[in-house]
């Protein structure tokens, strides 16, 4: 699992691709003292994402890469590398919006997270809320996990479920969610170094 040495925190990359409250919250939480992680590294495939301004005002390096199909590989390359230089050794994607390739996660392997506003295994991909609206499910929430190559199916390390109410749409259940995804991504990093 991931470990870090002595009392050193861990050198963390987020990667996003538009508001980055997650990644907020994960700044924040890296500068207090139970934080066994440092955000050192904000990874983007748009450079126009809003989160990208966490980069100036937390004084954080911040790196935009294409990332678009027939540029993938190039760009994976160029990210290792930028990886390597900086001596990351997690990556958190939160809300990054690419599905990077078997090879990259293969050299992360166990290292990447990724947070999902669904209970997986239900409602991977895209439009969770709509679909869980639509199912006339009781109960949503998040989760965090490790990614592997098949898309938001690693293993589960924390969910966190928040019920429906009448009349929910798609946009309070994201919002009542999103807030509990702050809470939850911290957690399931403590938990992730305590395995
Ligand atoms: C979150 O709901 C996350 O679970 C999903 O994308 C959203 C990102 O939000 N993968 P933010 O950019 O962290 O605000």
């Amino acid at each position: 699992m991931v470990q870090s040495t002595g009392n050193k925190k861990v050198k963390t990359a987020v990667f996003i691709s538009g508001t980055g409250s997650n990644l907020k919250s994960l700044i924040v939480f890296s500068k207090t003292k139970e934080s066994p992680i440092s955000v050192n590294l904000i990874i983007s495939n748009k450079s126009k994402a809003k989160g990208l301004n966490y980069s100036k005002i937390f004084k954080i390096k911040k790196k935009v890469l294409d990332f678009k199909k027939k540029n993938l590989v190039l760009s994976e390359r160029k990210l290792l590398s930028f990886l390597k230089k900086n001596n990351i050794k997690l990556i958190c994607l939160a809300g990054f919006m690419i599905i990077l390739s078997k090879n990259f996660i293969k050299k992360f392997n166990g290292k990447i997270l990724n947070i999902h506003p669904s209970l997986l295994p239900k409602y991977k991909g895209l439009n969770t809320h709509k679909r869980v609206l639509n199912n006339k499910e009781k109960y949503s929430g998040c989760t965090v996990h490790f990614v592997n190559s098949k898309l938001d199916s690693g293993k589960i390390i924390l969910q966190k479920k928040v019920k429906i109410k009448k009349n929910e749409t798609e946009n309070s259940l994201a919002k009542k969610i999103l807030i509990q995804e702050h809470k939850l991504y911290p957690k399931a990093i403590l938990k992730v170094f305590s395995l």
